[in-house]
């Protein structure tokens, strides 16, 4: 199967597989400097919550070589300061500020600016392989929990490009495909940015996994008919009772599930899970400029002076998730211990 690879580290630059102009161009952005990464995560050439916290990690390592200082004190202090931006270029996905801060961490290590270079590379890209090791583990036991020829329904885009390589939900998907090549999936196209259509649908094609876009408000119609499964998705930030944000129109179809009695999972790696927070209540949710919203493409499509509001992600309450797959195991509700016992284990 061709493997996708969205972030690719080059010694002195960050290599993004540009997921503005997906499935039309293959085009690379080229990072050199940490603004570079900060402006290519808020534009959206790399997205998805793992793929940001890596990109966000080779950020740092883009700082590091750009000061030339033998000054140990003076170089933690500017990195530091270029985390705290790094971290803070999207608010929702944990992802991003777990990376920065491990990154950080051994910066705080290091005995020397030689030394900081090294241990902070190192530190990069230990995250970007760990990701792709954690999609692959909680891919393999995802699959288990999907009928061998049933049809999945996934939302946004939580493949390959949204991570370092494999993809969550869709890693999922790709694996209880390759056991049984019978399973079909919906793909919702994800307004207003079309992960779904673009990214998703690319994905799946590119695997050869049968797949139908649908507009997102179809979704829930054939939910209720019985034609989806089940529903797999990714998330952005995991609370300590279960409590999942992930893309906008999430919560919609995990209640919309539940209402049928449709297994709704969540996919994600334990980077995704934020312990310090008790609740959703407590995540942060992005809003994404109007422009997103009143245009198709190029072409306006709205009229003059309307008003927009343009959430990027919402909150699924635990109560409708039937399980949350991580790469150290499935858990099943009550949330509360069995997130705390894979984030000990
Ligand atoms: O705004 P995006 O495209 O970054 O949102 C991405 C999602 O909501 C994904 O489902 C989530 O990050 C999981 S990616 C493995």
């Amino acid at each position: 199967m061709p493997e996708i690879v969205p972030l690719e580290w080059t010694g002195d630059a960050l290599r993004i597989l540009d997921q503005t102009k997906l499935p039309l161009e293959q085009a690379v952005v080229v990072a050199r400097t940490p603004m570079d990464v900060v402006n290519a995560i808020k534009g959206m050439q790399v997205r998805g919550a793992p793929a940001i916290g890596v990109a966000g990690a080779f950020a740092i390592a883009l700082a590091v070589r750009a000061v030339d200082s033998s000054d140990l004190l003076r170089m933690r202090n500017y990195l530091a300061d270029i985390g705290k931006q790094v971290a803070s270029a999207r608010p929702t996905a944990v992802n991003l500020k777990w990376a920065v801060d491990r990154v950080l961490k051994v910066v705080g290590q290091a005995t020397s600016v030689a030394d900081l270079r090294r241990l902070v590379e190192r530190e990069a890209t230990s995250i970007q392989q760990e990701d792709v090791a954690a999609n692959r583990r909680l891919g393999a036991l995802g699959a288990e929990l999907l009928p061998p020829d049933g049809t999945v329904l996934t939302h946004c885009n939580a493949g390959a490009l949204a991570t370092a390589g494999y993809g969550t939900a869709i890693g999922v998907i790709r694996a209880a495909w390759e056991k049984s090549h019978t399973l079909k999936v919906i793909a919702t196209e994800t307004r207003p940015f079309l992960q779904g259509a673009r990214l998703t649908a690319w994905e799946l094609s590119q695997m050869g996994i049968p797949t139908h876009l649908v507009v997102d408000s179809a979704a829930g119609s054939l939910i209720a008919r019985g034609e989806i499964s089940c529903v797999v998705v990714g998330a952005d930030r995991i609370a300590a009772n279960g409590d999942t944000a992930n893309k906008i129109g999430t919560y919609t179809l995990a209640v919309v599930a539940h209402e049928n009695d449709v297994p709704f999972y969540v996919a994600a790696p334990t980077s995704t899970l934020d312990m310090s927070i008790a609740t959703g209540k407590a995540i942060p949710i992005e809003e994404r400029p109007a422009e997103e919203v009143l245009r198709w493409g190029d072409k306006t499509i709205a009229p003059k002076g309307v008003g927009v509001r343009n959430p990027a992600f919402d909150v699924t309450p635990a109560r409708y998730i039937s399980a949350i797959i991580t790469e150290k195991g499935v858990v099943r509700p009550p949330y509360e211990e069995g997130l705390k016992r894979v984030m000990e284990g």
